[in-house]
């Protein structure tokens, strides 16, 4: 089996047109845990909904080397009005092994149950997601992907408007995760928790800035770079003059780095 979980060639993702993340290649190590960091409308949701197959490339590919995949979505895009249970959410993670109407086994529920626990939600199975507070509700999201069994995972925000203790907890199941061979690819806005907890991180400004070792990526100069491209991107820009109608077409790219050459973007300052 190859040691890359996902590989991004030449990736251009966007809406009605307009490119929100730009050339992306490289690839994501097996067992890697790498936090996707930009500004807001930087293109990170974008990405996570391409690898995830819910927005389709403009050009080039995101090649699955993934058997099963989870995706926590950004929680403001959840619908929390539902009438349903905490059992029923965390239950749902079952739903690729069993279908929809599938009966849960004796061991599917003893599962449940320890996942439950490991999220610090023994108790909780028949409260109504109403009525949870952000992070109870974080904490049934993560019992749930626990439950997909999933090798690649990706978070979008998974700590928004949680407190310390919550993340504390959710760290932990992350690390967990790593540890038995699961990839995760983590979005976050937290700088201090990127460099204390992910090795890996990927900068992206609506085209990618760096990509490798946190110590490496989180400097100064490359945050400072993410800003500046994100503040000349222009909003009405269309995609790359050289990729019209050429799905798949590859581009110069540094070798070393995994990332795109100068490149033009039709109206992009
Ligand atoms: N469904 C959509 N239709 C059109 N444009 C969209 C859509 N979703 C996102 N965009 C645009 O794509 C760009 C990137 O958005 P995205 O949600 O990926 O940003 P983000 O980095 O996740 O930001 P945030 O930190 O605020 O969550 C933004 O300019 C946004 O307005
Ligand atoms: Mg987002």
């Amino acid at each position: 089996m190859s040691n890359t979980c996902l590989e991004f060639r030449n990736l251009t993702l966007g809406y009605q047109g307009h490119a929100a993340v730009h050339h992306l290649s490289g690839g994501v190590q097996r067992g890697s845990l790498t936090a996707v960091v930009g500004a807001n409308g930087s293109g990170k949701s974008t990405l996570l909904k391409g690898i995830a197959g819910i927005l389709k490339p403009i050009s080039g590919a995101c090649v699955p080397g993934f058997r099963r995949l989870a995706y926590l979505a950004q929680q403001s895009e959840l619908d929390r009005t539902f009438p349903a249970r905490v059992i029923d959410l965390v239950s749902l993670g079952y739903w690729q092994k069993r279908g929809l109407l599938g009966r849960l086994t004796a061991a599917d529920k003893i599962r449940l149950s320890t996942c439950l626990d490991a999220v610090g939600l023994t108790g909780f199975e028949k409260r109504p997601l109403d009525s949870l507070s952000g992070g109870q509700m974080q904490r049934a999201l993560f019992a749930r992907t626990m439950l997909q069994d999933a090798d690649l995972i990706l978070l979008d925000e998974p700590f928004n408007a949680v407190d310390a203790r919550t993340i504390a907890d959710l760290i932990v199941v992350i690390k967990g995760w790593v540890a038995e061979g699961r990839t995760v690819l983590c979005v976050l806005h937290d700088y201090v928790l990127v460099r204390d907890h992910f090795p890996e991180t990927l900068l992206i400004a609506r085209k990618p800035v760096a990509w490798g070792a946190t110590s490496d990526v989180m400097t100064s100069e490359n945050l400072r770079k993410a800003r500046s491209f994100q503040e000349a991107w222009d909003e009405e820009a269309g995609w790359c003059e050289d990729d019209a109608g050429r799905e798949g077409q590859t581009c110069g790219h540094d070798h070393h780095t995994h990332l795109p050459r100068q490149h033009k973007i039709a109206g992009h300052v």
